[in-house]
Order: C-alpha cells, then sequence, then structure tokens
C-alpha cells in the first residue's frame, strides 16, 4: 500500500469509529445484584446507578414492607385468605430523596425507610419472604418496574427469577465475620443497645431461610459473576462492576 492510502484509510476508520461511537445510543441494561445478607449489594447498587443514571431498586425493602404492615396490621401470614387480603391493601411505591441521592420506600403514602431496618422486622421478613403470595406480589411489581431497562435491582432472587435475561448479573458475598461487623457497625448507629450476638444471629437465620426456602431459594444464577468482596474497597468492588457493565453497555 502506498503511503497516501494508509492515510485515508487510517483517517476513515478513525472517523467512521468517532461517528459510530457518538450515534449510536448506549444500550440500556439490566443489572442483577443478588447474594447473602449484608455483604453491601445495596452500597455497590446505589453507586453503578448513580454513574450510570439507572434507576436503583431495593427489592428487600419491598419485603421488609410488607413485613412491617404485617406486623403492625397482626396479619396471621401462615393464613393464606389473611395474606391475599392484606396484600390487597399495600400499596409499594419508590421516591427518590434529592439530599441523600437515595430512593426510598414508601409504604401506603408513609416513608418507612428508615423503620424496615430495624431489627423486630429483620427478625421476621425472612419467613414472610417465603410465603408464595408474597413472592408473586413483589416479583410482579419488580418486573414493571424493569420494563424499560436501564435499572439496578439488588435481592436474593433478581438474576434467577425476577429477571433471568438481565445482561448482567453479580453474585456477590464475603466472609461471614466481616458482614456481621459491617452490618453491626449500620445499626448501633442507630440504636447502641443492639448486641453483636443479636445481629450475628440475626444474619445466620435469614441466611438459613433465604437460600433453603421452597420458592426461589437463594442462588447463584448459572451466568451471574461471583463478586467477593471481603479484601476489596468500596471504590476496588465499584471500578470491577463498572468494568464489567461497560463491557455490556458499550456499542
Ligand atoms: O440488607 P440485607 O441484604 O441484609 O437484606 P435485604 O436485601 O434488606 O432483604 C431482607 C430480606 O428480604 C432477605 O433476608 C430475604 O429474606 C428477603 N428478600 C428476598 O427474599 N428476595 C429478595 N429479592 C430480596 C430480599
Amino acid at each position: 500500500m502506498i503511503p497516501w492510502q494508509l492515510i485515508f484509510t487510517f483517517a476513515c476508520t478513525k472517523h467512521c469509529d468517532l461517528r459510530t461511537r457518538s450515534i449510536m445510543p448506549e444500550k440500556k441494561i439490566i443489572i442483577t445484584i443478588d447474594g447473602w445478607s449484608s455483604c453491601g449489594k445495596s452500597t455497590l447498587a446505589k453507586q453503578m446507578a448513580a454513574k450510570l443514571k439507572y434507576t436503583y431498586i431495593d427489592s428487600g425493602a419491598m419485603y421488609r414492607a410488607i413485613t412491617l404492615y404485617f406486623l403492625r396490621n397482626h396479619v396471621d401470614w401462615t393464613d393464606a385468605r389473611k395474606v391475599n387480603r392484606a396484600l390487597k391493601e399495600i400499596n409499594i411505591e419508590f421516591s427518590h430523596n434529592e439530599s441523600t441521592k437515595a430512593s426510598e420506600i414508601i409504604l401506603n403514602e408513609e416513608n418507612v425507610e428508615y423503620l424496615i431496618r430495624d431489627l423486630v422486622v429483620a427478625e421476621k421478613v425472612s419467613e414472610v419472604a417465603a410465603i408464595k403470595e408474597v413472592r408473586e406480589f413483589a416479583v410482579k411489581h419488580q418486573q414493571e418496574m424493569g420494563s424499560k431497562k436501564a435499572i439496578v435491582m439488588d435481592g436474593r432472587d433478581i438474576g434467577t427469577v425476577v429477571f433471568p435475561n438481565a445482561e448482567l448479573k453479580i453474585f456477590m458475598t464475603a466472609d461471614k465475620a466481616i458482614r456481621v461487623a459491617r452490618r453491626f457497625r449500620e445499626l448501633y448507629d442507630k440504636n447502641p443497645n443492639v448486641s453483636l450476638e443479636e445481629v450475628k444471629n440475626n444474619l445466620e437465620m435469614r441466611d438459613y431461610i433465604d437460600s433453603h426456602r421452597e420458592i426461589s431459594p437463594l442462588r447463584k444464577a448459572s451466568d451471574a459473576i461471583v463478586l467477593d468482596n471481603s479484601n476489596l474497597t468500596e471504590q476496588e468492588q465499584f471500578q470491577l462492576a463498572m468494568k464489567w457493565a461497560n463491557e455490556r453497555i458499550k456499542p
């Protein structure tokens, strides 16, 4: 090839590449983050959603809000008819808090984002989340929220059941002692009466029920990428996950 042909080919390749990049819109994808209790799913999900300008949905918050409603209204959740009746009275929405830049859960027009984190709710949530009617109610709602893509959702069954065709599935894990310490710090800041033992027992109980229940147990989807963050900083795990997301988004 003579030099001017080389220059022309190079210029055209560069030019066409640039044009393709700016004309082609970025693909909107669904990102699912599943995993064990307190391994930092929501921290990563919030960071990714903020960076990508996607919606973040905390599916666990929905199960916690339903549990709060059942506890407050003394719903006997061992009776399917009573559960169905109660679910008809429940309206769940997410609202964006501009000051914290986070989405918060609204149960029947009441912001319960803070209340649902209490250990009283955590003690019962896995039992409630194992109920067929409750899961059908929550999963339907979650699938509607993801119908336009551009969403990051964390939970236990998001990559396996809610969005089995998601473009990026992450399965998070971390050493148990690290997870207990993280959750203890979080809860202690709100209530200094909480003990490490209580937090550890709750985490172990939820992990057991969540992974042994009959419907949608916690499992790694076969096409999920495992992210063990025991020895990663928040920044390191964020960079890694964004690299996986960008590989799937960029045209
Ligand atoms: O923050 P943490 O990971 O400890 O829990 P969460 O995401 O707030 O979820 C609370 C509970 O809801 C879990 O322990 C599960 O029992 C249930 N859950 C579920 O069954 N399916 C989901 N997709 C999300 C949560």
